[in-house]
């Protein structure tokens, strides 16, 4: 059979074709990783916020239970913010006239909320709720890291579908004593569950994996 064309323009092709190949791929690594980089959801970004609000002093040093400030978080969804009336009830007292208080202490005057910029925040089409998972034994820190160290709040995990799944497969081992749940720097030890509350996870994982416990 004849040839169609030239021996050096055959391998030119076939060089050709190889580096496609490879350049899909690449694409798709990239892609995938991309995907997965923490940076890609945020992971360790601060916001803006009004008051430069730090939890390590307040949550950390001060020792200020969680609830005093996201007083729904055992009851609802969301977990609630603090209402400048919360700030001053000590604000009233300490810092009184300081500079970078002034937001608070207008907002309280005119009964105007604060209002603070979002770290953590779902798209609308994905549920979630908070009282599901503290009242279960799970715990802030699991989701949330060192609050109580940080000096801005920033996200620590993903919050992506994904890693919501790989807590869903298989909850238990993530799991800790009710009075733990607001604990940091506690260990959970979950391994040790009594076997009739691990086989009710093993079974519970079909409906927590399930699209519409999420997308409702
Ligand atoms: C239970 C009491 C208490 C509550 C409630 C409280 N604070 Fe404070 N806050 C303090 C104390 C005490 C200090 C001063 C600590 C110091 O001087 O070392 C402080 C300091 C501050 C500072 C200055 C921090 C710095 O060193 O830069 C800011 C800003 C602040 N608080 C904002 C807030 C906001 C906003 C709220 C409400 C969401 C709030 N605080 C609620 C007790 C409280
Ligand atoms: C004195 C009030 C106060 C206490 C106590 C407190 N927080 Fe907060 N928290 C705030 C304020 C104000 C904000 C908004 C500003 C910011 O993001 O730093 C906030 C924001 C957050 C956010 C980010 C919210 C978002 O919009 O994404 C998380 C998560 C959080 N707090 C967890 C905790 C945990 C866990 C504890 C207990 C260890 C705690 N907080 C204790 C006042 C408080
Ligand atoms: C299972 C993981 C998980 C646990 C446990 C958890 N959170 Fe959250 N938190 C989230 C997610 C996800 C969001 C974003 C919710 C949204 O956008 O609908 C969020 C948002 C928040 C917010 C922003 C306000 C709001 O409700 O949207 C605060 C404040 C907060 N969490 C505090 C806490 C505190 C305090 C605890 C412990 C008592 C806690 N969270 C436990 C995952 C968790
Ligand atoms: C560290 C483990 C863990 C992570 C992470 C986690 N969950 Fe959960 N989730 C649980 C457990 C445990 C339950 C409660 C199961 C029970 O006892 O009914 C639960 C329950 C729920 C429920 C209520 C289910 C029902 O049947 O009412 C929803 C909705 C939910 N999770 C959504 C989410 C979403 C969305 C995310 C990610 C943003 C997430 N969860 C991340 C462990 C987790
Ligand atoms: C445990 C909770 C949970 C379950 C179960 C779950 N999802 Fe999601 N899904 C999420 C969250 C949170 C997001 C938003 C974050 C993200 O995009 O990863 C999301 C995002 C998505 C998106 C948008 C993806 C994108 O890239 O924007 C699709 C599509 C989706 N889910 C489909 C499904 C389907 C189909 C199922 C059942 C096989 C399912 N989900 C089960 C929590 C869940």
């Amino acid at each position: 059979m004849a040839q169609l064309f030239t021996r050096t323009a055959s391998n030119a092709f076939r060089v050709l074709i190889v580096l496609a190949l490879f350049s899909v791929v690449g694409a798709g690594v990239l892609g995938y990783a991309w995907s997965r980089a923490d940076a890609t959801w945020n992971v360790g970004k601060p916001a803006d916020q009004p008051v430069p609000f730090r939890h390590d002093l307040h949550a950390g040093s001060l020792g200020i239970d969680c609830r005093y400030c996201h007083s729904t978080v055992e009851r609802a969804a969301d977990a609630g913010m603090p209402s400048a009336q919360t700030c001053m009830t000590c604000h009233s007292q300490v810092w009184v006239g300081a500079s970078v208080l002034e937001p608070v202490r207008s907002s309280f005057a005119l009964g105007q909320p604060l209002t603070w910029t979002s770290v953590h925040r779902l798209p609308d089409f994905a549920y979630f709720n908070h009282a599901a998972h503290v009242t279960n034994g799970v715990a802030c820190e699991t989701c949330h890291g060192r609050v109580d160290q940080m000096t801005k709040t920033v996200k620590t995990q993903t919050l992506s579908m994904g890693w919501c799944l790989d807590c869903h497969r298989d909850p238990a081992p993530h799991l800790r004593p009710r009075e733990a749940v607001f604990v940091m720097g506690y260990k959970p030890h979950g391994q040790d569950l009594p076997e009739d509350i691990q086989a009710f996870y093993r079974e519970a994982s079909r409906r927590l994996t399930s699209c519409n416990t999420c997308h409702r």
